[in-house]
């Protein structure tokens, strides 16, 4: 029946509309997180600039991860810990280069730095 077979028609074209828009969308997902960058802290930084940066991103954005017990307190150094308050505050202001700074002591990475159970947003 001509009839009876339109419905269908219909479905099959909505269905292939929702297949072609997860493709796109997926690669737009994908797209961006090529583009994605972390923010570190330069290893070869004074100590005494690593405690100021952290002092300042901890007072801009949480920094309960690098707490004891947080996922990202070990290592318990001020290295690592300084580099995850970084890139929470970089993360949490539109990671634009200058978020990233901090007085030339700050690196935009394009590969994840999150390692274990620490994730680098
Ligand atoms: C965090 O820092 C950004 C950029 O300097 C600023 O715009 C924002 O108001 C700050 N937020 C808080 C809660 O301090």
């Amino acid at each position: 029946m001509a009839r009876g077979s339109q419905p269908s028609a219909s479905l099959l074209l909505f269905s292939l509309g929702l297949v072609l828009l997860c493709f796109t969308s997926g690669s737009t997902v994908r797209l961006a997180e090529a583009q994605k960058t972390w923010c570190m802290a330069k290893p070869s930084s004074d100590e005494k600039v690593l405690q100021a940066n952290i002092n300042y991103a901890c007072s801009n954005v949480s920094c309960a991860v690098i707490q004891p017990g947080g996922p990202c307190y070990n290592p318990n150094n001020l290295l690592s810990h300084t580099s995850v308050a970084m890139n929470l505050y970089y993360a949490a202001n539109g990671r634009h280069s200058w978020n990233c700074y901090f007085a030339d002591s700050g690196i935009v990475v394009k590969s994840d730095p999150s390692y274990g159970s620490c994730t680098y947003y």
